[in-house]
C-alpha cells in the first residue's frame, strides 16, 4: 500500500448532543421484488488494511449468490459502507455519505444498502436510530452472515443487525473468524492481504480499535501457511500478513508459540513467493528475536511501518504505549543494522490531551533523530469509550491543527530528500502490470513500498531492474533495465 502523509486536518469537536428518534428496529417488513442474475454490488472502503481485506471478503461471500462488483453506486443492487471508526472525521464521511445514498434510495425502492465494520460493530441497532433508511448493519465478526442477512431483508423480514463479537460457542471453528481465505487485495492478483490475526488486547487510551475488533487471536500457522500456498498457486507472488498488531502474533497460544519470527520463517519457506510484507507492528513486540529473522530472510521486505506516536516519554505513558522514546529509538537501530535497505515510516498523534509544547518538540525533535521515510500524521481525536476521551486537559482544536500543520511541513523536506536519494538509482520492482492511470506505462513497487512507473515490456508477477529517472512526490519515473 502506498503511504502517502495523510493531509489529516484536527477534527471539530462533536456536534451538541440532539434527541435521536427511537430506534427503528423492527421496521414494517417489505417485501422487494425479485431481482435476475446478476446482481451489482458497490462495497466502498473507509478503513485500514483490516477493513479492505473484509471488503475482498464480502466480494466473495455475496459472489455465490450471484452478485457481481459494479463500478458505480447507480449500477448497484447492493450498496456496502464498510465503515471505519479510528477518528470522528471518519465516521463523518460515512454519514455524509449515507445522507447522499438516502437520495438514491428514495429512487430505487430496490437498491439495498449496508453499513459494514467498525462503526457498525460498536453501533448495532443504534446505529438504526440515526440511518432509519440503512437495510443491514453488520459488525467485523459477522460478515459470513450477510449473504442470509440480505436473503432476510429480501423475504420482507426488516432490517436486519449483527454486531456480537465472534465466540466459539457459535459452533465454528476458529479458522471461521477469518473467512474469505483467497481474497487478494491487488487488482491483477500479485499481490494480497492475509489475516495473520485480529482484534487487540493493548488498549491504547486514545484508540477504538480494541472496542471494535475485539481480543485479539491469532489464526492457527497451518491454516495460513493453506492460505499463502493456495495463493501462490493462483499467481500471487506478495504476501502482506495483516493484524492490528501483526507482530503481537502467537501470544495468545499456549507457550507463546510459534511467535511471529516461526510465522515468518514458515511463510518464507513457501515456493514461488517473492516477497512478504507485514502490517501494523507494534514497538514494543519488536524483539531481537523478530529484528534478527528480519535480517536473516531475504523475502521479508525492506520497508518497516512502527508507529511510534509521539516523542515524549510523559505523553507516550499516558498514552498507554508501553515503551519509552528510547525504547524505540534502539529498536530503530537495531533494524538498521540487521536490514541496512530498510526502510522506515511511522504513526504519530498531535495534541493528545495534555501534551505541551515542550512534548510536541519532543516529537519533533524525534522526527529528526530517526529521520522517517515518511509518515501518517494526525490530530488526536477523542472516541467516546476511550479512556482519553475522559482526559479534561485537552489541547485545543486550533492547536492540534498548527501542530499537525507544523510536522507535515517538516515531513515533507525528510520524504522529499529520502525520495530524491533515488535519483538514478536501479532498483528491484515487483511488476504489477500497466498502470491504472497510464496504461501504457507498467507499474510495480519498490521492496520500500514506493510505486515505480516505468517503460519495458515486463509480465506482471516478475522482478524487474528499473532505472529510476525521474522523482515525483511519492512516484517514481524509469525505464525498464532487465528482467532481475
Ligand atoms: N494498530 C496500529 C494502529 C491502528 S490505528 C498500531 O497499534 O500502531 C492507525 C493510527 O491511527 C494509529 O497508529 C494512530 O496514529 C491513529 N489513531 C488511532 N486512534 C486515534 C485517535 N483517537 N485520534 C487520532 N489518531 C488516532
Ligand atoms: Fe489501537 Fe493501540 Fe491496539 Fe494499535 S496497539 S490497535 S493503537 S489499541
Ligand atoms: Fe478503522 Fe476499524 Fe481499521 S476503526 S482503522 S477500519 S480496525
Amino acid at each position: 500500500m502506498p503511504l502517502p502523509i495523510v493531509q489529516d486536518t484536527p477534527e471539530t469537536l462533536p456536534p451538541p448532543a440532539t434527541a435521536l428518534p427511537p430506534a427503528a428496529r423492527p421496521r414494517p417488513a417489505r417485501v422487494l421484488t425479485a431481482q435476475t442474475h446478476p446482481l451489482g454490488l458497490f462495497v466502498e472502503t473507509f478503513g485500514c488494511q483490516m477493513n479492505a481485506h473484509d471488503t475482498e471478503r464480502l466480494r466473495e461471500l455475496l459472489e455465490p449468490h450471484g452478485y457481481r462488483t459494479v463500478e458505480s453506486e447507480e449500477e448497484a443492487d447492493l450498496i456496502i459502507l464498510n465503515s471505519c471508526d479510528i477518528r470522528e472525521k471518519s465516521e463523518h464521511k460515512l454519514m455524509s455519505q449515507l445522507g447522499r445514498l438516502k437520495e438514491l434510495k428514495r429512487d430505487r425502492q430496490d437498491l439495498l444498502l449496508a453499513v459494514a465494520g467498525c462503526v457498525a460493530q460498536v453501533e448495532g441497532d443504534k446505529f438504526l436510530r440515526k440511518a432509519p433508511y440503512v437495510d443491514i448493519v453488520v459488525g467485523t465478526d459477522q460478515l459470513r452472515r450477510v449473504p442470509d442477512m440480505v436473503a432476510k431483508v429480501k423475504s420482507g423480514q426488516g432490517a436486519q443487525v449483527e454486531n456480537a463479537f465472534w465466540d466459539p460457542a457459535d459452533g465454528l471453528d476458529a479458522d471461521n473468524a477469518f473467512v474469505g481465505a483467497s481474497a487478494q487485495a491487488d487488482h491483477n492478483g500479485v499481490t494480497a492481504f492475509v489475516t495473520a490475526m485480529t482484534g487487540c488486547d493493548k488498549k491504547c487510551a486514545y484508540c477504538i480499535v480494541p472496542f471494535t475488533r475485539g481480543k485479539e487471536r491469532s489464526r492457527p500457522l497451518p491454516s495460513i501457511l493453506e492460505e499463502v500456498t493456495m495463493l501462490v498457486a493462483k499467481g500471487v507472488r506478495e504476501i502482506m500478513l495483516i493484524g492490528q498488531t501483526v507482530n503481537t502474533y502467537g501470544l495468545d497460544f499456549p507457550g507463546h508459540s510459534p511467535n511471529f519470527s516461526d510465522l515468518l520463517a514458515a511463510v518464507h519457506d513457501v515456493p514461488g513467493l517473492q516477497r512478504i510484507r507485514f502490517m501494523t507492528s507494534h514497538p514494543r513486540d519488536m524483539t531481537d528475536q523478530l529484528i534478527a529473522t528480519m535480517g536473516a530472510l531475504p523475502k521479508v521486505c525492506g520497508h518497516l511501518h512502527l508507529p511510534v506516536q509521539a516523542g515524549s516519554n510523559r505523553t507516550l505513558a499516558r498514552m498507554g504505549r508501553g515503551y519509552t522514546r528510547e525504547w524505540y529509538v534502539e529498536r530503530i537501530q537495531k533494524i538498521r543494522a540487521a536490514r541496512p535497505d530498510i526502510s522506515i515510516t511511522t504513526d504519530i498523534i498531535v495534541g493528545f490531551p495534555g501534551e505541551t509544547e515542550a512534548e510536541f518538540g519532543e516529537t519533533m525533535a524525534l522526527l529528526e533523530e530517526v529521520r522517517f521515510d515518511n509518515l501518517f500524521s494526525f490530530a488526536f481525536s477523542e472516541r467516546p469509550g476511550t479512556a482519553a476521551a475522559d482526559f479534561t486537559d485537552v489541547v485545543p482544536p486550533e492547536e492540534r491543527k498548527a501542530r499537525l500543520n507544523i510536522l507535515q511541513a517538516r515531513q515533507r523536506q525528510y520524504t522529499r530528500a529520502f525520495m530524491e536519494k533515488h535519483q538514478d538509482a536501479v532498483l528491484e520492482v515487483l511488476v504489477d502490470g500497466p498502470s491504472r492511470f497510464d496504461p501504457t506505462v507498467l507499474c510495480g513497487k519498490t521492496q520500500q513500498n514506493i510505486t515505480v512507473n516505468f517503460t519495458g515490456n515486463a509480465a506482471a508477477g516478475t522482478l524487474a531492474r528499473v532505472r529510476v529517472e525521474q522523482v515525483k512526490s511519492n512516484t517514481f519515473f524509469g525505464t525498464l533495465l532487465q528482467d532481475v
